[in-house]
């Protein structure tokens, strides 16, 4: 059985991708790079992306709340109506994510959707590193708790969620098992790396300075996610790690001890 895993050169994609061939299963993964080449903006090399595949991991590209999200993934979903498996990374508390997941599920009434809250390994292998290695992380994010969770967790989710029955249809909540604000987890990081590393609220304003450079679709969306998702609606736990694959989920201390390499 060949997986086929959309953004699997990514965070979660490639955790997906290392699980499922440990297993014993093969996998394609989904990139502009890849052989065939899969683009979400080209739908023209999704077929030859998903020819002989029987299952599918969907981590969408910029990110599942963009405004063409629904419309790529009612027509992905379209093009694998006949997987026997589909699971869909999706994200907590967006209703523009939430607009993606039916979108899929209109063609693909077998999805299963997971909505993860923000991944731990955003600040090793993402958006904030080069910041912490510096010394100082600055986001428009106030004192809200929000329970990072961690991208290998959500990875051993999706793969019970391809490999094993009955999770056809089922959305499943992921969370890590605390709340932190920014500032503790800032904290933790810097415990950990044995360095001095502060953590400031600044104004949207602000932040959207230190995205120079960077297309305006993409400063958009940025200043849209912290926005929305860091207003208090977040900041509650949910139990889908302990129900996907009965054991509690990773705390942000033991990620940060185990990463502390990525911040020397
Ligand atoms: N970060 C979080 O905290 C968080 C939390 C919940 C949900 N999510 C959701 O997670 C998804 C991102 O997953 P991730 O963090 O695992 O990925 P990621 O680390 O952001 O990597 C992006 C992946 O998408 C691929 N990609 C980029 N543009 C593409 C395009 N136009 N067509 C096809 N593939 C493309 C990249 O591959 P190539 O560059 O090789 O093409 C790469 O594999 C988003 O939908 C986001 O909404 C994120």
């Amino acid at each position: 059985m060949t997986t086929f895993i959309a953004g699997g050169t990514g965070k979660t994609g490639r955790r997906v991708a290392a699980r499922l061939e440990a297993l014993g299963h093969s996998t394609r993964i989904g990139s502009r790079n890849g052989t065939p080449p899969f683009d979400w903006d080209r739908p023209d090399t999704w077929d030859a992306a998903l020819d002989g595949v029987e299952r599918a991991y969907i981590a969408y590209a910029p990110d599942v709340a963009v405004p063409s999200a629904p419309e790529h993934l009612a027509m992905f979903g379209k093009a694998a109506a006949h997987l026997s498996a589909i699971t869909l990374l999706s994200g907590r508390g967006e209703p523009q994510a939430q607009e993606a997941e039916a979108a899929l599920r209109s063609n693909a009434p077998q999805s299963t959707v997971l909505r993860a809250s923000w991944f731990a390994q955003n600040f090793s292998e993402g958006l904030f590193v080069d910041d912490i290695v510096t010394g100082r992380l600055a986001l428009p994010v106030g004192d809200v708790g929000e329970p990072f969770l961690d991208a290998d967790d959500l990875a051993d989710a999706a793969v019970a969620t391809l490999v094993e029955k009955g999770h056809a249809g089922r959305l499943y909540e992921l969370t890590g098992p605390r709340l932190l604000s920014f500032a503790d987890a800032v904290h933790e990081i810097a415990d950990a790396a044995g360095r001095a590393v502060t953590f400031q609220t600044v104004t949207p304003q602000e932040y959207a300075t230190t995205l120079e450079g960077a297309p305006p679709d993409v400063v958009e969306l940025v200043l849209m996610l912290f926005r929305e998702l860091f207003d208090g609606r977040n900041a509650h736990l949910e139990t889908g790690v302990a129900d996907l694959l009965g054991r509690e989920p990773r705390d942000f201390r033991a990620f940060a001890q185990a990463n502390r390499e990525a911040w020397r």
